[in-house]
C-alpha cells in the first residue's frame, strides 16, 4: 500500500486530506443549530446501522437506540432533561462543583449554547438515545465508539450531528417511561442529527499528548 506524506493539521484543517474518511473526521464538529428539514427515516437507519458496526467488548453487542422524531416531542424531553441536567448539578457535592469549575476554567469550553431556548438538543429534528446494561463495565466506551461511527456517518451523508451527554438526565424525567427502555438499562448518550444550520469554528487540539517509548 502506498504510504502518503503525514498528514500535517493546522487549526484542525487538513493540508493534506489523504482519504475521505479521514477527511470527513476532521470536518465532523459538535453543531448545535439545524434547518428544520426532516431526516428521511432510511437515513437514520443508515446511521445506526453505522454505530451497529461499531467495536463492542467481547462482542457483546448490548448497546441499544431509541429515536424520537416528533419535533414538539423532542422540544418537552428537551425542556424536562434541561430541567432534571440542573437539578442533578446542584445536588452535587459543592467538591465535585469546584472540581468541575477547576475544570472548566483550566479547560476554556463555549457555553453560550446554555442561553438557547433548547440546549440539550439543540432545535434539531432526530435524537438517538443510545442506552446500555446498568451494570456493563464497557458501557461508556462502547457508547463512545458506536456513537462515533455514527457521526462520521452522518456527516458522510451530508448531515450534521452532537453528542449530548446531558442525554443521562432522561432517567429522571416523568417522560422517561415513554422511551420503553428496559428497567436494566438506562441512558447513556445521545445523538442528535439533521441538517445543519451552522459551520462551528474548529476547536484547536492539543499537540503535546503524543509520546513515543522508543527502545534500543
Ligand atoms: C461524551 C460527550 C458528551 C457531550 N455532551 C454534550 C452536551 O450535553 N451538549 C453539547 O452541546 N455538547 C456536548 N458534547 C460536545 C462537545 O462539547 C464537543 O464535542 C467539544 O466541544 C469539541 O467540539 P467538536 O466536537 O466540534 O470538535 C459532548 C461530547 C462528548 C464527547
Amino acid at each position: 500500500m502506498k504510504i502518503e506524506k503525514p498528514i500535517v493539521a493546522t487549526n484542525g484543517t487538513l493540508s493534506n486530506p489523504v482519504n475521505k474518511i479521514i477527511e470527513c473526521i476532521y470536518s465532523r464538529r459538535a453543531v448545535r443549530k439545524y434547518l428544520k428539514q426532516p431526516v428521511d427515516k432510511m437515513i437514520i437507519e443508515q446511521v445506526v446501522d453505522a454505530g451497529r458496526m461499531a467495536p463492542s467488548a467481547m462482542n457483546r453487542q448490548t448497546l441499544n437506540f431509541h429515536v424520537l422524531t416528533n419535533t414538539a416531542l423532542i422540544k418537552s424531553f428537551s425542556k424536562q432533561i434541561g430541567k432534571a441536567a440542573i437539578k442533578g448539578i446542584t445536588k452535587m457535592k459543592a467538591i465535585e462543583i469546584g472540581k468541575s469549575l477547576i475544570s472548566a476554567l483550566l479547560h476554556p469550553h463555549d457555553l453560550s449554547f446554555f442561553k438557547e431556548d433548547d440546549f440539550v438538543f439543540h432545535g434539531a429534528p432526530v435524537v438517538i438515545f443510545i442506552s446500555a446494561p446498568i451494570d456493563s463495565e464497557w458501557a461508556g466506551l462502547d457508547s463512545g465508539a458506536c456513537a462515533q461511527n455514527m457521526m462520521l456517518a452522518a456527516k458522510s451523508l451530508g448531515l450534521d450531528t452532537c453528542p449530548v451527554g446531558f442525554a443521562k438526565f432522561v432517567g429522571d424525567t416523568k417522560m422517561y417511561s415513554m422511551l420503553n427502555i428496559a428497567k436494566k438499562e438506562h441512558v447513556v448518550l445521545a445523538v442528535i442529527l439533521g441538517y445543519g444550520d451552522e459551520i462551528p469554528e474548529v476547536h484547536l487540539r492539543k499537540k503535546d499528548n503524543l509520546f513515543f517509548i522508543e527502545q534500543e
